[in-house]
């Protein structure tokens, strides 16, 4: 019998730049000539957000997100160590990274023996231009152990089960993987102690009608082109929540231990246009959070995508796999923590749904 730890984290690009350069999203969004001056004015913005932008563009309330992050990061990574898996299988969005024009799959595990990027190198969307954290070259080369047999192990399941998944053995556009499972791995080895858990990344196309009309990241509201002229939509929440029971079940079933990982923030403010893209919707992830909590797994399942999208949940659509896997484990998490923040382009949560007898 297989066992599974369900956890869920964030791989927020900021967190791999200074504290000078966290809130530069919304600098960005603060640049775009087509929002109104007076949304842009901080003395006409909610408390909090003033709060957290100071008299320093958010520099100094950086250091206390980051302070945050890192702890909820710490419980993650310590309990995955715990539970000595034989993989740990990330839901991650490729934004317009690995996967571009020539094929956008909507689920595809990456089946790889070996991960070798160089994460500096990429250039991904949102991440932090300038010097990263740990002052890391660009040609630092980040190596992940991989387990292709539990890929192949999932997708055979996930296919025999009625999901015809996509898989890879080797990248397409990458040498190495997206930021998405790049930065998680980084983050759950912030302090550079070494991780040495195989990987296997499940690549979510999240970002839907925008994965190659926005290159997968920010626009200006000018250059938004009208919503005929999008891309195809992503899979539904509905369709990645009943991918995570899927996994669940067949992980369930199969030889090997597996810590199942969402890795998202979750409303991105520069996918929040019912905010001119200036902060998330606060709101929305409360409740999503709550229904967490208590278990209301139907509130996640019967969540329209249109929802999803103008709350600028994309990248939740990994989350939603996370919740389906731990409703049909019937789990609610044993620890959580949401972080909320207007200045910093998203709320952030962290759980851990415990194998039990762990
Ligand atoms: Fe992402």
């Amino acid at each position: 019998m297989g066992e599974i730890l369900g956890l869920g984290i964030t791989h927020y690009p900021p967190l791999a730049g200074r504290d000078e350069n966290m809130s530069g999203i919304l600098r960005g969004t603060l640049r775009d000539p087509a929002i109104p001056a007076e949304l842009k004015n901080p003395a006409n913005w909610p408390p909090l957000m003033q709060q957290e932008w100071g008299s320093d563009q958010g520099k100094t309330m950086a250091a206390e997100h980051r302070k945050t992050l890192l702890a909820g990061l710490d419980r993650i990574r310590a309990a995955i160590d715990d539970f000595q898996p034989d993989f740990v299988l990330i839901w991650g969005d490729d934004q317009y990274e690995n996967f571009t024009e020539d094929i956008i799959p909507p689920f595809c595990i990456l089946a790889y023996d070996t991960i070798q990027a160089q994460p500096w190198k990429l250039k991904a969307p949102g991440m932090p231009g300038g010097a990263n954290v740990w002052s890391e070259s660009e040609e630092f080369v980040s190596t992940i152990r991989g387990n292709r047999e539990g890929a192949k192990f999932l997708a055979s399941g996930l296919i025999t089960e009625g999901f015809d998944v996509c898989y890879a053995y080797r990248p397409l556009h990458l040498q190495g993987v997206g930021h998405a499972f790049l930065n998680s791995v980084a983050y759950l080895d912030y302090y550079r102690k070494g991780f040495n858990h195989p990987v296997v990344c499940f690549s979510i196309n999240c970002y839907g009608r925008r994965v190659i009309t926005f290159r997968g990241g920010a626009a200006r509201f000018g250059d938004t082109p009208p919503a005929e002229k999008l891309d195809p939509p992503s899979p539904s929440p509905q369709r990645c929540f009943d991918l995570g029971a899927a996994t669940a079940r067949v992980l369930k079933d199969g030889p090997y231990r597996v810590a199942v990982v969402a890795s998202s923030s979750w409303s991105h403010a520069f996918l929040h246009d019912k905010a001119w893209r200036l902060h998330p919707d606060i709101e929305s992830d409360r409740a999503f959070y709550e229904a967490l909590l208590s278990g209301n797994y139907s509130k996640w399942r019967d969540t329209p995508l249109k929802d999803v999208e103008d709350s600028g949940q994309q990248e939740m659509l990994n989350w939603f796999c996370l919740a389906g896997a731990m409703s049909e484990l019937k789990r609610t998490p044993s620890w959580s923590t949401f972080i909320e923040s207007y200045v910093f382009n998203s709320n952030k949560c962290f759980a851990i749904f415990e194998h039990p007898g762990n």
